[in-house]
């Protein structure tokens, strides 16, 4: 959602924020800033924009040991520079970033007004600093902690005081804080993403925890200053793998890395003497498993529709009752929790709040729900009762690609566990294996198409309306599909099940409004060909991602991409990648900001 950071230690501090901070920026690009220790005082400087934005604002020359930065993600407030972050209180000696929302800040602000304070921002985080200058008099942290029980809602804060120079103070509540641990310097930060570059020991901070950094190291408390150890991890990610590695664009990377992700997922998690696969992680004993009644999975966005493909695999392989739910409906409807029933939470950055939240609604009722997850560490991999890690390695366009594939991956391998617990046979077993693991290959051979799909791309990028047609498992592929497409290059794009054009959204078919159709090799090829020809009889445009070989379609659609043959249920890896493609061609032919694309940020740590 934002992006925050704090540096204290030898090193040009202004320099290492603002580094820190390019790397931060896919978590939220409207503005930033800065609030760094020069000459006994705070200089703070802020920009409506991007990093590079900022960056033109800031003098060469300034030096400085320690500060913090914060790129934003709006939530209250217009896009400006008064509403970047960092927010100072009134004498401009302290300084505040904030990633969160704080709910009750009217109140607040009312009663910090009424004391005299003056405020400058539209924002909900301004209170905290004139709350923090409220309790300050020469104890930072001991003021810090005097004032975050006032505070109702999420924050991760971080916050220096010209009074006390090289002294950094974090407090985590609700969004994610990590320290890096440095030589003789000290690094706090959204995630990891910032600090690689200078460490690769990590402290992930939990909700109710302070910390105060000094060059020197670091000391963790809770509210009532008793004190908190701390594990210090060792970071898995390498530097390169945060890179563009000489690609244009995250996105163009992610896609192409997919055969290897996808290796990554199901690598170590196969057993071919057994014909099934090993899931470590899901604390879930052989008697656990085979009690399963029935799964359900919470998500949102790309990792709803995975989880939504997850579903279907659950009750066409082990045949267990399966459903996923938007996470951000499930904690609000008194969900009912049923017995023998399993739950996941699918989540690349595993920091979404709607499915951090559902997540502690469905435990609270006593729930055993699992994570499905990327970034190790995360709130999510925490608070889960166990899970999974997709290892996609980091995803850093906003656009989710390789999460995707990674995600069902770990679906299809749960699923052929279960399966051979119950009817699956041994050889079953192993066809599913030599299925799975052609994956890759397969996903090579559409991505040496690529410039076919781009010159198709080029050819309908100036469409406004598209629709994307999917049956069965290949549905949630559809969805998926739309919203890439919506989502970077701004078209607008309607994901459905193919059958379902004819009660309705047929309307809207006209020679400008083009239809996307996804035609497996499967039972349904037949009624999906029906669909499209009523599309063609009212002259709109087709585009059929088909398996090759298929001349039939050829005659019927516009545009056809093929794609390798596969077994009927494993499409989904395959019918995905023209669409991220497809998707990515059109954003680039539109000129879009293909990685970070208006008003959106990686992580939506806000409800
Ligand atoms: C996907 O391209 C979007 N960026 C967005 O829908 C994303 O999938 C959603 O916000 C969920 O994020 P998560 O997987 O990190 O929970």
């Amino acid at each position: 959602m934002c992006g925050i950071i704090g540096y204290c230690g030898p090193k040009n501090a202004t320099k290492v924020i603002v580094q820190g901070l390019r790397r931060l920026e896919y978590r939220g690009y409207d503005s930033a800033g800065i609030a760094v220790g020069s000459n006994g005082s705070l200089k703070v400087i802020k920009s409506k924009g991007k990093i590079k934005d900022l960056h033109n604002k800031i003098p060469e020359d300034l030096e400085s040991t320690y500060g913090i930065g914060h790129t934003r993600w709006a939530t209250h407030g217009v896009v400006n520079d008064i509403n970047a972050h960092p927010h100072v209180d009134c004498t401009g000696d302290l300084a505040v970033v904030h990633n969160g929302i704080i709910e009750n800040f009217e109140s607040l602000k009312n009663m910090l007004k009424a004391e005299g304070h003056t405020f400058h921002s539209e924002t909900d985080s301004e209170v905290i600093v004139h709350l923090i200058e409220k309790y300050f008099k020469d104890d930072l942290e001991k003021a810090v902690k005097e004032a975050l029980p006032l505070l109702k809602g999420t924050f991760g804060i971080v916050c220096v005081h010209a009074k006390e120079p090289g002294t950094i103070v974090g407090a985590r509540n609700g969004s994610p804080l990590v320290m890096g641990i440095g030589l003789d310097e000290m690094f706090l930060a959204s995630d990891v993403t910032a600090i690689i570059a200078h460490t690769k020991q990590a402290v992930y901070l939990e909700d109710g925890e302070i910390v105060v950094i000094k060059p020197d190291g670091f000391v963790t408390t809770d509210i009532d200053d008793r004190q908190v150890t701390k594990e210090i991890e060792q970071i898995t990610w390498e530097l390169q793998e945060i890179e563009k590695n000489g690609h244009p664009f995250f996105m163009e990377k992610e896609i192409i890395e997919q055969p290897e992700s996808i290796r990554r997922a199901i690598s170590g998690r196969i057993d071919k003497d057994q014909a099934t696969a090993h899931l470590g992680g899901l604390n879930l004993s052989t008697k656990d498993l085979t009690n399963i009644e029935r799964v359900k999975i919470i998500a949102a966005g790309t990792s709803y529709y995975a989880s939504m493909v997850g579903a279907y695999l659950l009750e066409a392989i082990p045949r267990i009752p399966a459903i996923a739910e938007l996470a951000s409906e499930v904690r609000y409807r008194n969900p009912i929790i049923e017995k023998n029933t399993l739950y996941f939470a699918v989540t690349q950055s595993g920091e979404t709040v709607d499915t951090l939240y559902a997540m502690k609604e469905l435990k609270r009722k006593g729930a055993t729900v699992l994570g499905i997850c990327n970034v190790v560490g995360s709130s999510i991999a925490r608070d889960s009762d166990g899970g999974v890690y997709i290892h996609s390695g980091p995803e850093i366009a906003v656009a989710s690609t390789k999460a995707f594939t990674s995600q069902i991956s770990v679906f299809y391998l749960f699923s052929l566990l279960l399966a051979r617990m119950r009817d699956l046979s041994f050889s079953e077993g192993e066809k599913f294996i030599q299925d799975l693991q052609s994956i890759p290959f397969k996903v090579e051979k559409i991505l040496d198409m690529r410039l076919k799909i781009k010159e198709m791309a080029k050819k309908y990028a100036h469409c406004s309306d598209f629709l994307f047609l999917g049956r069965g498992v290949n549905y949630p592929v559809a969805l998926e599909g739309a919203l890439k497409l919506k989502e970077i290059s701004y078209i607008h794009a309607e994901g459905y099940s193919s059958a379902e054009i004819k009660h309705g959204p047929i309307a809207l078919i006209n020679e400008d409004t083009p239809s996307l159709f996804l035609v497996p090799d499967d039972d349904l090829r037949g009624k999906i060909i029906s669909n499209i020809k009523e599309v063609k009889a009212r002259k709109g445009k087709v585009i059929a991602i088909c398996v090759e070989g298929d001349e039939e379609i050829k005659d019927i659609v516009d545009d056809i991409v093929e794609i390798p043959k596969t077994t009927e249920l494993f499409y989904p890896f395959l019918m995905v990648i023209p669409l991220q493609l497809f998707a990515y061609y059109c954003a680039l032919e539109l000129g879009r900001d293909v990685d970070q694309p208006r008003n959106l940020a990686k992580s939506v740590t806000v409800e």
